[in-house]
């Protein structure tokens, strides 16, 4: 049976360190850039900020604090939580789905972490230096074509995921979070400031920021033109892939939270730390992508095969190529750690299982899984190994990121709003004010908004 295993953090920082070492990622650096390059640019990105904010926001309090009433894994708090509110134990649905969309994410987020392993050394060595649009696409295309690199990388990845998750995620991850966070938002900012010199900023943030919704949401053919819902699901998919939010990571952290502290401010210092940093990123990015006769939809790489053009040409750009990717790694380490912690959390209190061997069953599936995201860049990359015009790699983001984590959050509303007391909450959240916005974002906006996309998405409305 389930045990309160979960020793709480001391401090409300060390929290707020945690959760944002866990959203800030890849998700920011890596996969903003390129999904706003796939879907067209500023319209894309607007929706995007609404639902962090109407969406993501709301249904992140929610999250931490279902944590940290719950205090344990996200299976057993959701079931405990039921019980405790009187309603069906069907609600652990919501941790299971969470398990299999940590695995899912986390078997393709090592094989790009491993990218960003793989380009340290080249900027150690010099190898980025002078580097332009053809040698940049040559240098990034020899490392996807070789599945032996790549599963390298992605092994190396996964073992240092598996060290830090096996000790405990406490151990000291909040001291290396806080150096963390300002350096990279540093080089952010010193890559945009390069990017300002480039000559193309002002086209950079007008494909980012000029808002043009018959471009983004519109595919016309001669004088017809249809809405694609597509663009809309991506959008929210991403706002929860991005805050982590959906399948138990903050719901985890959430249980190691003092009780004292404040849901709200936590959750907004949050957001918007992981909201400037994807906003820094493409700002660096696009500007770059347009001087270099890049195109912005040119998927996965895109960040790849720019970056490196950047610190290639730049002053002392050895030195801030190497920190970058050292920085990407340790970003993208922080939040892989997160994915992995509610199935350790729940073998160990289920099972009994130490950390130790919780850990290895949980990091060597993913792994395994792991090699059909590598396989998905060279020999898997051909239209026989496609499913719904989608790579293995493909396929599995947007089951994880575009299905199961909104559905997931979809979950939590309904559960805390509708399922739950309204009791609960408010003594959850204790916030001395705005309880009844938040409600009614909770209650009828999250779900409305979440339902709405995907009975869109899957052409109903
Ligand atoms: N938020 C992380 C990122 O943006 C990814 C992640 C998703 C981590 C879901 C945990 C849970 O890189």
């Amino acid at each position: 049976m389930a045990t309160t295993t979960t020793p709480k953090l001391t401090s409300r920082i060390a929290f707020i360190l945690l959760a944002t070492g866990s959203a800030v990622g890849l998700g920011n650096i890596w996969k903003f850039p390129y999904i706003t390059g796939e879907y067209g640019g500023g319209a894309f990105v607007l929706v995007y900020l609404a639902c962090i904010a109407l969406i993501g926001v709301p249904v992140m309090m929610a999250e931490i604090m279902l944590g940290r009433e719950g205090r344990q894994s996200p299976i057993h708090t959701m079931r405990h939580l039921a019980k405790s509110q009187g309603a069906t134990n069907r609600w652990q649905i919501v941790g299971w789905m969470g398990v299999i969309a940590g695995f899912l994410i986390l078997s393709f987020y090592s094989v790009i972490a491993g990218w960003a392993f793989a380009y340290i050394p080249e900027a150690v060595s010099g190898n980025l230096n002078g580097l332009d649009k053809t040698t940049s696409g040559a240098l990034f295309s020899e490392l996807t074509t070789s599945p032996w690199t790549l599963l390298f990388w992605h092994s190396l990845f996964m073992l240092l995921t598996a060290t830090v998750v096996a000790r405990g995620v406490r151990n000291g991850l909040e001291k290396l979070v806080r150096i963390l966070m300002p350096a990279l938002a540093g080089l952010l900012i010193l890559l945009v400031g390069y990017a300002m010199a480039s000559g193309k900023f002002m086209q950079g943030l007008d494909y980012l920021f000029n808002v043009n919704f018959q471009a983004v949401f519109y595919t016309c053919q001669a004088e017809t033109c249809n809405f694609t819902p597509e663009p809309l699901l991506a959008a929210l998919g991403h706002a929860f892939f991005t805050l982590s939010l959906g399948m138990g990571a903050i719901m985890i952290y959430g249980a190691y939270m003092p009780q004292q502290t404040s849901i709200a401010s936590a959750t907004l210092i949050i957001a918007l730390a992981d909201t400037v940093i994807a906003l820094l990123a493409g700002m660096a990015i696009f500007p770059l992508v347009f001087a270099n006769d890049l195109t912005p939809g040119a998927g996965p790489g895109l960040v790849f095969v720019t970056l490196p053009i950047a610190f290639g040409n730049m002053p002392g750009g050895q030195f801030f190529g190497s920190l970058f990717f050292i920085l990407l790694l340790i970003a993208a380490w922080s939040s892989a750690i997160s994915l992995v912690e509610p199935a350790v959390a729940w073998l160990t209190e289920r099972w009994q299982w130490c950390r130790l061997r919780a850990t290895l069953l949980v990091t060597g599936l993913a792994w395994v899984l792991g090699i059909g995201s590598v396989l998905s860049f060279n020999q898997w990359s051909g239209a026989e190994y496609q499913w719904f015009g989608k790579t293995f790699f493909d396929l599995k983001d947007y089951l994880a990121s575009n299905i199961l984590l909104p559905l997931g959050g979809l979950l939590i509303a309904l559960f805390t709003a509708w399922s739950a007391q309204r009791r609960f909450s408010e003594q959850g959240l204790a916030l001395t004010r705005g309880f009844a916005l938040w409600w009614f974002l909770i209650r009828y906006l999250a779900p409305l908004g979440i339902a709405l996309i995907f009975l869109h998405a899957i052409g109903l409305v």
